[in-house]
């Protein structure tokens, strides 16, 4: 029985996706290299660190800069990404996200948060939805990155509930990955083509929102 829904915030509750490429893109750029468009379905669900490494490799560039070197411009993306979601209010919701909270609550689910992003609880604040949710992850307590199962493991252990019992919501191949590792339904939001490892993917979230209804009825 389900008792649990755990989401990803990037690209599920709202399109912060497009400003994290926008912002290695900008990295990128001052580098001297042009970024391929496939990152951005690339780093969707994957650690700063780790997209950088994938930034870096897309444009042969894995070997010019130390890790030291790396850690300096995986800050300067950060910066970047902040300055663009500084401004961030209700209205970047991805649209029937509240709703879709909302009827969760009603129906008496425990509601999660397993970003990979340290910038997550920002945006809980700024988009007003953060009394929704029973407990967030921590993503710097998490060894392994997603695609691991860790992050998701962590939601339902802080929930206290059976991974089985949980419904994790993502938009990124890495991340229904995790999911599925961590022995729980998944849902995609997004493309279904980026999605080829889900069985169940909607457009967007009033997609999610009708199959809770048809839950709730069954
Ligand atoms: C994920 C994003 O949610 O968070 C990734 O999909 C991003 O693209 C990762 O790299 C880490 O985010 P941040 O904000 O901590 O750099
Ligand atoms: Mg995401």
């Amino acid at each position: 029985m389900i008792k649990a829904v755990i989401f990803d915030m990037d690209g599920v509750l709202t399109e912060t996706s497009h400003q994290h490429f926008l912002a290695w893109n900008r990295l990128a750029e001052e580098l001297g290299y042009i970024l391929p468009l496939e990152v951005k379905d690339a780093v969707r669900g994957i650690s700063r660190l780790a997209s950088l490494d994938i930034v870096l490799k897309a444009v042969n560039a894995d070997k010019r800069f130390t890790e030291s070197e790396k850690l300096v411009l995986a800050e300067i993306k950060n910066i970047y990404y902040i300055e663009s979601i500084k401004r961030f209010t209700a209205e970047d919701l991805s649209e029937g996200a509240r709703e879709l909270l909302e009827l969760l609550k009603e129906n008496g689910l425990k509601i999660a948060l397993a970003s990979a992003s340290k910038n997550s609880k920002f945006l809980l604040r700024a988009m007003e939805i953060k009394q929704y949710f029973d407990i967030v992850v921590d993503p710097a307590v998490i060894q392994k990155g997603k695609p691991a199962p860790d992050i998701f493991l962590k939601a339902a252990e802080l929930l206290n509930i059976a991974p089985e019992d949980c419904i994790g919501i993502e938009d990124a191949y890495a991340g229904i990955e995790s999911i599925q590792r961590a022995g729980m339904t998944a849902l995609g939001v997004g493309d279904a083509a980026v999605l080829s490892n889900c069985s169940i993917v909607f457009d967007n979230l009033q997609g999610v929102y009708s199959y809770f209804v048809r839950l709730f009825r069954e």
